[in-house]
């Protein structure tokens, strides 16, 4: 696996793919990696004959400081898991490389983002966006693989990619849940013993809401009594509970026939932001 820490370093490398007739994989990443980034590595290899790996801790997308300063960082182990997993090639550059200058370019995504995450992380889908399309434009990928955890992300990078007209396609990958139905994420090595011990409440108050949804009970019952659920539990301090429309992620007020809907939820358990979310087809 080559390590590549430069953006003329990475545009070389996958050009050069390019040009043997290769397909190219992109999966951008913060590190702390776990099983789910593993899989999207995995993913990426099972369709691409290279496929980088990013990890850059973006300040960009971060609305709060102190979130920016205790993210995971272990890149050793990082590096260690990726070779493995099929990665041909790691990018991790530094802030520097990636921001040569402040950027001054703002992202508008409209309804997509003015609810959950967008609402609650002022600038988050702005910082998203800006290094994510860095990224495009640097390896040129023929796609690029994300997680359905971030699913309000995954409509945000889908509506860039249309609107900036890039040439690739954008792979979502299934959510990798612990035994117990916690969902893989970077942040979960930061929660401590007894926060641990809640936090499969979350996956749990979305399948009991999924299951709401399958039986039709209507959209405000349905979030009013995930509410209560999370509510309940001392250890937790949600954030929000939405009932959305799959694709436009708007909270709904009742089901349109035919459509998917999302369960959506963020919260704070000891210190730490967990979001998870369900579909229903
Ligand atoms: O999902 C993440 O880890 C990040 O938001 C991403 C897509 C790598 C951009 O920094």
């Amino acid at each position: 696996m080559q390590i590549l820490t430069t953006a003329a370093a990475l545009h070389a490398y996958t050009e050069t793919a390019r040009r043997a007739g290769q397909r190219v994989g992109l999966v951008p990443t913060m590190g702390a990696l776990h099983d789910g980034h593993l899989q999207l590595v995995q993913a990426a290899r099972a369709q691409c004959n290279v496929v980088v790996a990013s990890i850059f801790v973006n300040p960009t997308q971060f609305n709060n400081a102190e979130d920016f300063r205790l993210y995971p960082r272990v890149p050793e182990a990082d590096a260690a898991l990726l070779a493995p997993a099929g990665c041909t090639a790691l990018f991790t550059p530094s802030v520097e490389e990636m921001y040569p200058r402040p950027t001054v370019l703002r992202f508008d995504f409209g309804d997509l983002e003015r609810v959950m995450e967008g609402a609650h992380r002022p600038g988050h889908f702005n910082g998203v966006a800006t290094v994510v399309s860095k990224l495009f434009h640097m390896a040129r990928p023929h796609q690029a693989f994300f997680g359905q955890k971030d699913w309000q992300q995954v409509a945000i990078i889908r509506q860039l990619v249309a609107d900036l007209s890039f040439d690739l396609e954008i792979v979502t990958c299934p959510t990798i849940r612990e035994a117990d139905g916690l969902a893989m994420s970077s942040r979960n090595c930061r929660l401590d013993a007894p926060a641990r011990a809640v936090a499969p409440l979350l996956h749990q108050v979305l399948e009991a809401a999924a299951a709401q949804v399958r039986q039709g009970v209507p959209p405000a019952q349905v979030k009013a009594a995930a509410d209560a659920t999370l509510a309940a539990e001392p250890l937790l301090t949600p954030e929000y509970v939405e009932v959305a429309d799959a694709e436009t992620l708007q909270p709904l007020d009742v089901y349109a026939p035919g459509r998917a809907v999302v369960l959506c939820l963020a919260a704070h358990l000891g210190g730490v932001r967990l979001i998870d979310n369900v579909v229903v087809e």
